[in-house]
């Protein structure tokens, strides 16, 4: 009994995890690396949101707006500083220019919101590949970023007129507006290189 519930555990085990590397990735990744990633995004997050939270709750949306546009930025240069990996946020939709997507986050973007209509949570939905650019092997992960009720204030669809006004002159050329909760507002986006 016991030495076949071994032999079922050491076919299984391995059968799961490429499973589980499977639906996250076309090319097997590093398992590890992975994990790195999803901590990363936890902290940068979890940083993100720890900085707008009580902004909010203190001086409304139009001065958080300032917290987003001053702190976003060295929030994600902290982590990328302390960790391997260089991080940062992009969408199909930006409100800063500088957050537009590359090539390859354009079409895992795109693949994002064909998984969401498939009905997959979009709290779950991540991608890693092992590309190959200039000879060097690149990780690249994303994880998919929900719109939640608070963020409807700043990327929702009927702003309140100080808040509109105020993005219209900090980014005259801003996309991010007319999300609905639960949507995809944006994603996580992750490298490193070997
Ligand atoms: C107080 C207004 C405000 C709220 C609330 C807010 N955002 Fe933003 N958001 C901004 C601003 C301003 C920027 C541009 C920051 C910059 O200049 O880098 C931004 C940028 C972003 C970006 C980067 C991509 C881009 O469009 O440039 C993402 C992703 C994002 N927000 C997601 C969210 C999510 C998710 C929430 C809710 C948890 C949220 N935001 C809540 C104001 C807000």
């Amino acid at each position: 009994m016991k030495t076949s519930f071994t032999i079922i555990s050491v076919l299984l085990i391995p059968t799961l995890a490429l499973l589980s590397l499977s639906s996250v990735a076309a090319s097997p990744v590093p398992e590890q690396h992975l994990q790195e990633a999803r901590a990363v995004v936890k902290s940068f997050s979890g940083q993100l949101k720890g900085a707008l939270k009580p902004a909010m709750k203190s001086g409304g949306p139009v001065s958080a707006i300032q917290v987003c546009k001053h702190q976003a930025g060295p929030i994600a240069d902290n982590v990328s500083a302390q960790s391997d990996w260089q991080v940062s946020r992009t969408s199909l939709k930006v409100r800063n220019e500088g957050n537009q997507a590359d090539e390859w986050e354009l079409l895992v973007l795109q693949k994002f919101e064909q998984r969401k209509s498939a009905g997959e949570d979009v709290n779950a939905i991540e991608y890693a590949e092992l590309i190959v650019s200039d000879g060097k092997s690149v990780y690249r992960y994303m994880k998919a970023i929900p719109t939640a009720d608070l963020c409807l204030k700043c990327h929702g669809d009927s702003l309140d007129s100080a808040v509109s006004a105020s993005l219209k002159t900090l980014y005259p050329n801003d996309q991010a507006v007319g999300f609905n909760s639960g949507d995809i507002r944006g994603a996580f986006s992750l490298k490193r290189s070997f």
